[in-house]
C-alpha cells in the first residue's frame, strides 16, 4: 500500500552519527526498528535471575512494562520479527496471572486502572495482531483484556461527579480522589476495542456510557481556539468541576483518538467524528511544531523535566494516531506527514551510546545526552509504523476477519477460565544453560506465527 504523500516524504535524514532511516524503504525501516528494539529490550530484566517476567528495573514502574509489551507485539505484526515474541508471551501472562486480571499481588497496593488498562492494551494489541497465544491454562489475549473490563465495569463510580472511574483503586491511595483521563479514556477505548473484536453490544453500551461522561466533564474542553483540549484529570473533592490543566499530556489526547477511532470503525456513526476531529485538531496544535511537524511534548520536553512516564507519552500519542489513520481512512492524509516527519526526527535522536539509543528531544539531530525505555519505545513507535505506507499490512482484526483470540464475556469474574491454547508454558529463565530449550520454544513460536510473518517475505 504506497499512498501517494509518501512520494513528497522528506529525504533520510544523512546525520552521521544516527539510525539511519530511508522512510520508504521497508528494509529500512526494519533495520532501525530493529536496532532500537533490541536496546529497549537490553533494560529488560525480566528473564534474569531473581526477577520475574513482566519487570523493569527501577526506576521504570509497573505498567511501563506493559506499554513496552504493547510496542512489542506492534513490532512483530509491523517487521515479522518474531525474536522478542517469547519474552513478551511470558510477561503478559505471567503479569495477567491465570485469572488474567492483571492485579498481581506486587502491584495491587499502588495500582492505578490506568496501570491495569495499559496491560490489556497489550494483550489486546496481541489479540487484534494474530499474535501467538499464551501458554495452557491462561486465558486467552482477548479473554485478559475482557477480564480487565470487568473488574473495572465493576469500579464505575456514580457516588461522585455522576459516575466515571477513579484513579487509583485503593480507597487508602491518595489517588483514589482524582478521577483522570488515562483510568476514564483508557476504559473507554478498552471498551471500544472490545467493542470491535467481538460484535458484543454490551461493549458498546459502556463505550457510549464512558464516553458521555468524558465528554460531560470538565476534563474534555471542546472549541478552543487550538481544537479541543483534554486536562489530565480533576479531583471528587469539588465534584470534578475544576479540571486540573497544570499538567498537558499528549497520551491523554491520544487514548482518546484510539477509543473514538475503534468505535467509530465499529460502530460507523458519524456522532463520533465531530469530537475525533476537534481532538485531532488539538493535537496537532498543541504537540506538533507547526513547520517540521515533529512531536513535542510540549508540557515537560521544552524544560529538560519529563518523569519517567513523561519519557513514554509520545509514544502512545503516536501509536494511536496512526490507529486512527488506519481505522477512519478519511484522516489517513491529514496523519501521516505528522508520523513521517516525527519518525525522521526520533532517528535522528537515535545517536546515544552504540549508535542506537535514542534522545527524546526530536527536533534537533544532537543527541540530547538522555537514554532510557520511554525514549526508545517512543522512537520505536514513530520509526515502524511508517511500515504501514511500504507493505500492506491488516488492520486489527475481528473475530469476524480472522481473530482467532477466543472472547469470555465472564473472563475474570468466574475465575480461572483458560483458552483453549496449546502453546506450551514458556521456561522463566532464558539463561544461557536453557539455549537448546529456547531453541525448541523459537521452533515452536515460529510455526504459530508464520501466518502472520512479513519478515521474509515482504520488500
Ligand atoms: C511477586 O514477587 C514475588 C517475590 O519476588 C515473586 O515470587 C512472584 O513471582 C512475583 N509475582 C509476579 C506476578 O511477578
Ligand atoms: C456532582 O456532579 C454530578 C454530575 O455533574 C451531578 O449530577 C451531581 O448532582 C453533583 N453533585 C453535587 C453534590 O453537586
Ligand atoms: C495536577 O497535575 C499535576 C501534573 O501532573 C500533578 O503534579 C498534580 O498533583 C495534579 N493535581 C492534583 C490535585 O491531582
Ligand atoms: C479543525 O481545524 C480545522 C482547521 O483549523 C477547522 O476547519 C475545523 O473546523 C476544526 N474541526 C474541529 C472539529 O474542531
Ligand atoms: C474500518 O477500518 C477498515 C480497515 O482500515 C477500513 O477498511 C474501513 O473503511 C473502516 N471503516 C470505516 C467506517 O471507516
Ligand atoms: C457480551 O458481553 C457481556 C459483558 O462481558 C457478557 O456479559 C455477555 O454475556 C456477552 N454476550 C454475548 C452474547 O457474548
Ligand atoms: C533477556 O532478554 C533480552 C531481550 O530479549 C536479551 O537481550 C537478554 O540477553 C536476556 N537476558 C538473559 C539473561 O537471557
Amino acid at each position: 500500500m504506497v499512498l501517494s504523500w509518501s512520494l513528497w516524504a522528506p529525504l533520510a535524514i544523512s546525520a552521521a552519527n544516527a539510525i539511519e532511516l530511508q522512510i520508504d524503504s521497508a528494509d529500512s525501516i526494519k533495520q532501525a526498528a530493529s536496532t532500537i528494539a533490541y536496546d529497549m529490550m537490553a533494560t529488560y530484566t525480566g528473564n534474569n535471575t531473581g526477577d520475574n517476567p513482566g519487570n523493569l528495573p527501577q526506576p521504570y514502574y509497573w505498567w511501563e512494562t506493559g506499554a513496552m509489551f504493547m510496542h512489542m507485539v506492534d513490532y512483530n505484526y509491523y517487521t515479522g520479527d518474531p525474536s522478542y515474541n517469547q519474552a513478551t508471551i511470558q510477561a503478559m501472562s505471567w503479569q495477567g496471572g491465570t485469572n488474567g486480571e492483571f492485579m498481581p499481588t506486587n502491584q495491587t497496593k499502588d495500582e492505578g486502572n490506568d496501570d491495569q488498562v495499559f496491560w490489556a492494551f497489550a494483550t489486546m494489541t496481541a489479540a487484534e495482531f494474530k499474535f501467538p497465544p499464551p501458554p495452557v491454562g491462561y486465558p486467552s489475549w482477548t479473554a485478559m483484556s475482557q477480564a480487565v473490563f470487568n473488574l473495572q465495569a465493576e469500579r464505575w463510580d456514580p457516588g461522585t461527579c455522576g459516575g466515571g472511574l477513579r484513579w487509583q483503586i485503593q480507597p487508602y491511595a491518595a489517588g483514589y480522589a482524582y478521577k483522570n483521563i488515562a483510568s476514564n479514556g483508557g476504559f473507554f477505548q478498552l471498551a471500544a476495542r472490545l467493542a470491535r473484536y467481538t460484535g458484543n453490544q454490551t461493549y458498546v453500551d459502556w463505550s457510549e456510557k464512558m464516553w458521555n461522561w468524558i465528554e460531560g466533564s470538565s476534563l474534555y474542553i471542546p472549541n478552543t481556539p487550538q481544537g479541543t483540549r483534554i486536562a489530565d484529570g480533576t479531583g471528587v473533592g469539588t465534584n470534578c468541576t475544576e479540571p486540573n490543566t497544570s499538567g498537558v499530556f499528549s497520551y491523554n489526547y491520544g487514548i482518546l483518538i484510539g477509543g473514538l477511532a475503534y468505535i467509530y470503525n465499529h460502530t460507523e456513526e458519524k456522532k463520533w467524528l465531530e469530537p475525533l476531529y476537534g481532538i485531532l485538531n488539538g493535537t496537532f496544535n498543541i504537540f506538533f511544531h507547526d513547520s517540521s511537524k515533529v512531536i513535542q511534548e510540549v508540557g515537560c520536553e521544552p524544560y529538560n523535566d519529563c518523569s519517567t512516564d513523561g519519557l513514554t507519552f509520545k509514544s502512545f500519542t503516536i501509536r494511536w494516531l496512526v490507529l486512527c489513520a488506519q481505522l477512519v481512512p478519511q484522516t489517513a492524509d491529514m496523519i501521516w506527514p505528522y508520523i513521517q516527519a516525527s519518525a525522521q526526527g526520533a532517528a535522528g535522536q537515535c545517536s546515544g551510546p552504540d549508535n542506537s539509543n535514542c534522545g527524546y528531544h526530536w527536533l534537533t539531530t544532537t543527541w540530547d545526552g538522555t537514554t532510557g525505555v520511554g525514549q526508545q519505545m517512543s522512537a520505536l513507535a514513530a520509526v515502524q509504523a511508517n511500515m504501514l505506507l511500504v507493505n500492506d499490512l491488516y488492520a486489527p482484526v475481528t473475530l469476524k476477519t480472522g481473530g482467532t483470540s477466543k472472547s469470555d464475556g465472564t473472563a475474570g469474574t468466574t475465575g480461572n477460565v483458560p483458552s483453549d491454547s496449546t502453546s506450551p508454558w514458556l521456561t522463566k529463565k532464558i539463561t544461557t544453560g536453557d539455549k537448546a530449550g529456547a531453541g525448541i520454544l523459537t521452533a515452536i513460536i515460529l510455526a504459530f506465527t508464520l501466518g502472520g510473518t512479513y519478515w521474509l517475505v515482504s520488500n
